[in-house]
């Protein structure tokens, strides 16, 4: 049967867009019709049954529990293969990252195991890891290449994620990450930008394999100078942009960020309050990492200074083998709220319509609206506060994706 009710829904928290940031426009006693794999309609429970003949639908119980968005990993770096475990316990002896990284390890370690990984070896890792995140309720992500660093690997990389968006039932967005480091066989940054705007980028954008362009802006990485080359270049070839920004230091890369018109300023950590007056007046979303500056021991970025000035952030995992070895939305929450000081319904927004907006995807998922994509997520708990209010802990016991159940747990 292609229509759904879902009928006894405690709390249908719908995101809407139309509401302030903390408030997450909660209707209970609620119902809701899934039809031809879309949200046909919603709304208290009573209402809507007097409106429908109930026998036509296939009829789905939630027993009082909160039904959500599905959510949106809105930053990740999920095609890779190895492992830097032995980095992590080196900065658990008191490394810093940036140390790593100019020692030779870091991003180009992965590089070295994903140039070796066939295809098939990268898709079925790559299919692991999305199921992992199909437990957290993930109905969305953003994944990016930038483990190649030559055309043959971002490819690769870029073509797994394809093929997996084809198969899988999650949807797959694809971010283009040629400027994640200088690989070992450049002998600057400059010659890298160099090739990857006249050899890589026209090949990438040739093949439509990527939805939006990021550049690792930092310093250590890419500069201001070359940071905008590319970006320029990107936008010139139709793909729009992204920027890992004033993560490791303050580069002015949010202030870019605003001048080429991104959709999305990432990380942040370091940012200035004139960037975030500039992300602000350019509509650039932020889209916060907390999970990231844990795993590095950094100060958090300033997410409340953000909120309060005006700024609507996404917080995304940034699930990667070096920096942040996590998949974790129940820590994502709790890191948001317990030392970023978001309240549960901004972060809540945050991994919803806010990540959707972070990805330009607003239209069609991101909070539970007439004509929206059917991808939902009903908790175990009594209560959405739960997601916060259970430290760390996963609450997530169905999640539904284009209408159909994709996770049903007892
Ligand atoms: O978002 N900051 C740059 N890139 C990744 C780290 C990738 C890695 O360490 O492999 C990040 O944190
Ligand atoms: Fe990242």
């Amino acid at each position: 049967m292609t229509k759904k009710l879902l009928k006894n829904i405690g709390e249908l928290v719908t995101c809407s867009e139309n509401k302030k940031n903390d408030d997450l426009g909660i209707i209970n006693n609620a119902a809701l019709i899934i039809e031809n794999n879309i949200i046909k309609d919603f709304g208290k429970q009573d209402k809507l049954l007097n409106q429908i003949e109930i026998e036509n639908y296939e009829i789905i119980d939630v027993n009082a529990k909160p039904v959500l968005p599905g959510f949106i990993d809105s930053h990740t770096h999920f095609i890779f293969s190895g492992y830097r475990d032995d980095e992590f316990n080196q900065r658990l002896r008191g490394k810093s990252y940036e140390e790593i990284m100019e020692s030779g390890g870091g991003i180009v370690n992965t590089v070295k195991s994903t140039r070796k990984a066939s295809f098939s070896k990268l898709k079925k890792l790559g299919n692991q890891r999305l199921n992992d995140m199909i437990q957290n309720g993930v109905t969305t992500v953003e994944g990016k290449s930038g483990y190649g660093l030559n055309l043959k690997t971002e490819i690769k990389q870029l073509k797994v994620m394809n093929q997996l968006n084809k198969e899988q039932s999650m949807d797959i967005i694809t971010t283009f990450m040629g400027a994640h480091a200088t690989p070992k066989q450049f002998s600057s940054t400059d010659n890298y930008t160099n090739y990857l705007i006249t050899e890589m980028l026209p090949k990438v954008a040739n093949k439509n394999l990527a939805t939006f362009n990021d550049v690792f802006c930092d310093k250590g990485a890419f500069s201001i100078i070359q940071s905008k080359k590319i970006m320029k270049a990107a936008k010139n070839l139709g793909l729009d942009l992204k920027i890992h920004a004033d993560e490791i230091k303050n580069t002015g890369a949010a202030e870019l960020a605003a001048e080429m018109g991104a959709v999305s300023a990432e990380h942040l950590l370091k940012v200035s309050d004139k960037g975030i007056e500039k992300l602000i007046n350019n509509n650039v979303k932020p889209v916060l990492l907390p999970i990231t500056a844990f795993s590095l021991k950094e100060k958090y970025a300033p997410a409340r200074k953000m909120i309060d000035m005006g700024l609507k952030p996404a917080v995304a995992t940034d699930f990667n083998p070096g920096s942040c070895f996590s998949e974790s939305i129940p820590l994502l929450l709790s890191l948001a709220t317990l030392y970023m000081n978001m309240t549960p319904e901004e972060a809540i927004r945050g991994i919803t319509i806010n990540a959707a907006q972070a990805l330009g995807k607003e239209a069609e998922i991101g909070s539970i609206e007439k004509g929206k994509k059917a991808d939902l997520v009903i908790l175990s708990a009594p209560s959405y506060t739960h997601l916060t209010y259970h430290i760390a802990h996963n609450s997530v016991k169905t999640v539904i994706k284009n209408g159909e159940f994709i996770l049903n747990k007892n």
